[in-house]
This record gives structure tokens, sequence and C-alpha cells, in this order.
């Protein structure tokens, strides 16, 4: 996919996250890998209205080339995009029940959602760790996640939300949501004794779709 199609694929599954409650107000950003650098939503930007051509343009050190200010959250995605080189998107988000997970799990954490559902699996994986608190732009949050996300596809940050990365912009997409949708469920059944996969069941997963 050229520049101008990876432009407007982000601004369609933008406004998609936001139509559907993913992200409120000004909450998330997105990150796309370039063949010459980086596609990243611009600072206060709403996920809900993203105009392709004001979308910030890095260059492969994520230096500012072109466009609106980009997010300030440029850390957080270069400490993804560094780690997994495989990775072609990282989607941030403020979901409220991954975020919900993220204030109750401790950080350091590696599976505070369990492997209750196939996709939750397949998406993200078996390892989630949580990240300790930053505040919202602090550069000092790029180290933790960067050598979490060396083997993780996903991390939580703690009191803040998830961060998700995919081979492509939709399988980041996918992936956040299905990390959204596990979170869900993980809270609706709290306490109430659910079956979890097995350890079995999950590498069966893992090395059929992983
Ligand atoms: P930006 O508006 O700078 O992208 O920040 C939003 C956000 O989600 C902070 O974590």
């Amino acid at each position: 996919m050229d520049e101008a199609a990876l432009r407007a694929q982000l601004a369609a599954l933008g406004a998609s996250l936001f139509a559907r409650g993913y992200s409120v107000g000004t909450a998330g950003n997105i990150s796309v890998r370039l063949p010459d650098g980086f596609l990243m939503t611009p600072t206060n930007s709403c996920l809900g209205r993203l105009e392709p051509a004001r979308i910030s343009k890095l260059a492969p050190d994520f230096s500012y080339v072109s466009g609106d200010k980009p997010s300030k959250e440029v850390f957080m995605h270069r400490a993804v995009l560094m780690a997994r080189p495989d990775a072609g998107a990282v989607v941030h988000l403020h979901s409220t029940h991954a975020t919900a997970i993220a204030c109750l799990a401790a950080p350091g954490e590696s599976a505070p959602i369990p492997p209750l559902t196939p996709y939750f699996v397949m998406r993200v994986g078996r390892n989630l760790p949580v990240i300790r608190y930053y505040r919202p732009g602090d550069g000092a949050m790029e180290n933790d996640i960067h050598e979490a996300a060396k083997t993780a596809k996903a991390v939580l940050l703690a009191n803040h939300g998830p961060v998700v990365s995919g081979r492509t912009l939709e399988d980041a997409v996918h992936a956040a949501e299905e990390l959204e949708e596990a979170a869900r469920l993980a809270l609706l059944l709290r306490g109430a004794g659910a079956r979890s996969l097995t350890p079995a069941q999950v590498d069966d997963l893992l090395s059929t779709f992983g």
C-alpha cells in the first residue's frame, strides 16, 4: 500500500475506532511504518476526524518531516517500532476496559488478562507486560517499553492504557480491539471462576496462528 492509501486507511480506521467508543476526545495515537519513515497521528487530534493530508510524517530517525505536530507519545511508538522490526503499526488507546485492567494490575505483571478466549491469544499472545506509570509524553518511558516489546506484541501502561503492535495497521487495530474485548470479559467474569484456556490450548493456538 502506498503512502496516500495508508494515510486514508489511518483516517478511516481512526474514525471507526472513535465511532465505536475505543477512543474519546483526543485520546489515543497511531503510527505506521513507511519505507522512508513513519506516519504519526498529530498531537491533540481526534482519532474520529483525522485529515489524511495533515497526518504527521517522521523520518527514519523519528525526526519531524511534515504535517501537523506529531503526538507527544512519539517515544512510546518508537520504543515498540524499534523493538519489533516486523511491526508495521502501533495503536495506543485509552479504551475503557483495557485501561481498567491497567489500573488494577501490578507493574511488572506479565499476564494481567487470563486467556479466556482464542482470539485474544491469537492476536495479542501470551505476554502482556504491565509497564509502571509514566506521565503522558514522558520520554523516560521509552526504555521500559522497548525492553518489554521485544517479547510482547502489546503492553499495558499502568493507569494509562494499552499499546498494541501489528504486522500491518489493520492487524494492530484488530489486536487492540481484541485486547479491549478480552479486558471486558475478564472484568465481567472477575471472581466468577470462569474457565481459562489451558496452557496446552494456548500453545496450540500460538503454534497454529502465532
Ligand atoms: P497526543 O494527543 O499527543 O497524541 O496524546 C494523546 C494520548 O493518548 C496521550 O497518551
